[in-house]
């Protein structure tokens, strides 16, 4: 396990070359010297600023974390102005072509390669806790038909703490341990379960005979016992799952050491990452990249959607990125994956119109001005569309290798000595020392009668 030397952190922390910020408070006419390490200034350093002694002390406002660090983390590299993503160092495209997911997984979560005795000894834990509950099954047919596969997943592996009680021993190695390999194993079997709800079929166990990408598409799509998965359909979804599998301080990562730091179990604070990757702008895109490729039906159209982006109607889905001011890496891997997937399945005309939008939006100015090139979400959908993955599935995808990113993200929390539970401060706004309005005597109509149109509105931001 990847265990963060205490003393090695705290050595870590210190200035590396005597570095200082000068800040005079103008208020004050006060100077101040403020250590710089790592190009980085502690923001609790900023407290000592003061106007007068009993001052709280100066914070910093950064909504959005758009330039806070929240963690050291030696997991994962992005050089968002140069398109370069590492894992614990070394580059995705070499992982693309010469590992695979399990690989991955266990580089992330031990911090280097395994030997192939390592590798086999955990691919063996990985495949043998692919099983769930019978009751996890049960839990599922109480869901309506067409309730959202991501909604299950989110439930399901909540869920998972309560099968699991004992992994709420979170200093306990052991079961940190079968925590990491229970969440990678059973994440796929939680996603199959979820599709083969909503399509109506019975669920398919999973198989140990066969790879971790295997077994998914054969708990997909398995009908009766005649099911052979394509090789080249799995091993183009294993460099997917390579490719998603972590993206350091990310919306979900970030919800996940959130949500661990106040020390519950790992499976609660999984439920919480896979509950952020739902939304629309972070792993919900590549859905919505479908939905827009189809309503834009075809390449003749393309440039009045384009217009309707500039005006602000609609975004490019699919682009832009809060780190990458670049091509994606991880764009340009599955790029050159789409063509060898459509070989197998056949054409799609959707890979024309993003082609397309995507050639002439890197010739338009709006989009390379503000540095907005495609991201990982542009062209994964249409490799999920050939492997007849069902669009509200595409976030299930993305969540199931991010399992081992987020573990992995868990384990550095625990073993980082710096780290408390996360508590933001916030600059308030409200009203203050109100007087409490008995009912009888407070403004307002009398009487509310007719549509929900007039019940009170809570959209106040651009209203
Ligand atoms: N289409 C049109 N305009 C855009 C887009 C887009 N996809 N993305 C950003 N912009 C504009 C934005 O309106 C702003 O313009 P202005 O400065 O004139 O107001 C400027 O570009 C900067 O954007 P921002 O909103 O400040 O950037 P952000 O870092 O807050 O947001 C983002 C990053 C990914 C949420 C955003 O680019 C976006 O919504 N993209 C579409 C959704 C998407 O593809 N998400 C997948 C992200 S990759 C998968 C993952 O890692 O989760």
């Amino acid at each position: 396990m990847a265990t963060k030397d205490k003393a090695k952190a705290e050595t870590d922390g210190k200035a590396t070359g005597g570095d200082t910020l000068s800040i005079t408070d103008n208020r004050t006419g006060e100077s101040y010297e403020i250590e710089i390490n790592d190009g980085t200034i502690r923001t609790m350093d900023l407290r000592q600023i003061k106007v007068a002694e009993h001052d709280f002390g100066m914070m910093g406002y950064d909504p959005a974390f758009l330039n806070t660090a929240s963690c050291r983390s030696a997991i994962t590299y992005i050089d968002g102005e140069a398109g370069i993503l590492q894992h614990r160092g070394i580059p995705i495209e070499q992982l693309c072509e010469h590992s695979t997911y399990l690989e991955v997984a266990y580089l992330l979560v031990f911090d280097e390669l395994p030997t192939q005795a390592q590798l086999d000894r955990w691919t063996y834990d990985v495949i043998h806790h692919t099983f769930v509950h019978e009751d996890i099954k049960k839990m599922n047919e109480g869901y309506r038909h067409d309730a959202h596969p991501m909604g299950m997943l989110l439930a399901s592996v909540g869920a998972l703490s309560t099968f699991y009680p004992t992994a709420k021993d979170t200093e306990d190695h052991e079961e940190r341990y079968m925590a990491a390999i229970r969440l990678i194993a059973k994440v796929p079997t939680l996603a199959a379960f979820a599709y083969r709800h909503s399509m109506g079929y019975p669920y398919v166990y999973p198989d140990n005979e066969l790879s971790y990408s295997e077994n998914f598409l054969s708990m997909l799509f398995k009908m009766e016992n005649t099911y052979e998965p394509d090789p080249r359909l799995a091993k183009a979804l294993d460099v997917l799952f390579i490719l998603h599998a972590d993206h350091e301080q990310n919306c979900s990562t970030n919800a996940v050491r959130a949500v661990g730091s106040s020390d519950v179990d790992p499976y609660s604070a999984v439920a919480a990452g896979v509950a952020a990757l739902y939304g629309p702008l972070h792993g919900g895109a590549n859905e919505a990249v479908l939905r827009m490729l189809r309503q834009i039906e075809s390449v003749e159209n393309i440039p009045d959607f384009l217009e309707g982006v500039k005006n602000r109607e609609q975004k490019l889905m699919g682009f832009g990125h809060r780190v990458y001011k670049n091509y994606d890496p991880r764009a340009r891997i599955i790029k050159k994956h789409v063509d060898e997937v459509l070989e197998v399945t056949g054409e799609n005309p959707l890979l024309e119109i993003a082609t397309e939008l995507e050639k002439r939006a890197l010739d338009d100015d709006f989009f390379t001005s503000r540095k907005l090139y495609p991201n990982v979400d542009f062209y994964s959908g249409l490799i999920y569309e050939a492997l007849r993955i069902p669009t509200n599935m595409f976030t299930v995808i993305f969540a199931i290798p991010r399992t081992s990113g987020w573990v992995a993200q868990w384990l550095e929390l625990k073993d980082d000595p710096e780290q408390k539970i996360a508590r933001p401060r916030q600059i308030y706004t409200g009203k203050r020392d109100q007087d409490y309005v008995p009912i009888a005597e407070r403004d307002g109509p009398e009487k509310i009668t007719g549509p929900p149109a007039r019940r009170p509105k809570l959209l106040r931001r651009g209203a």
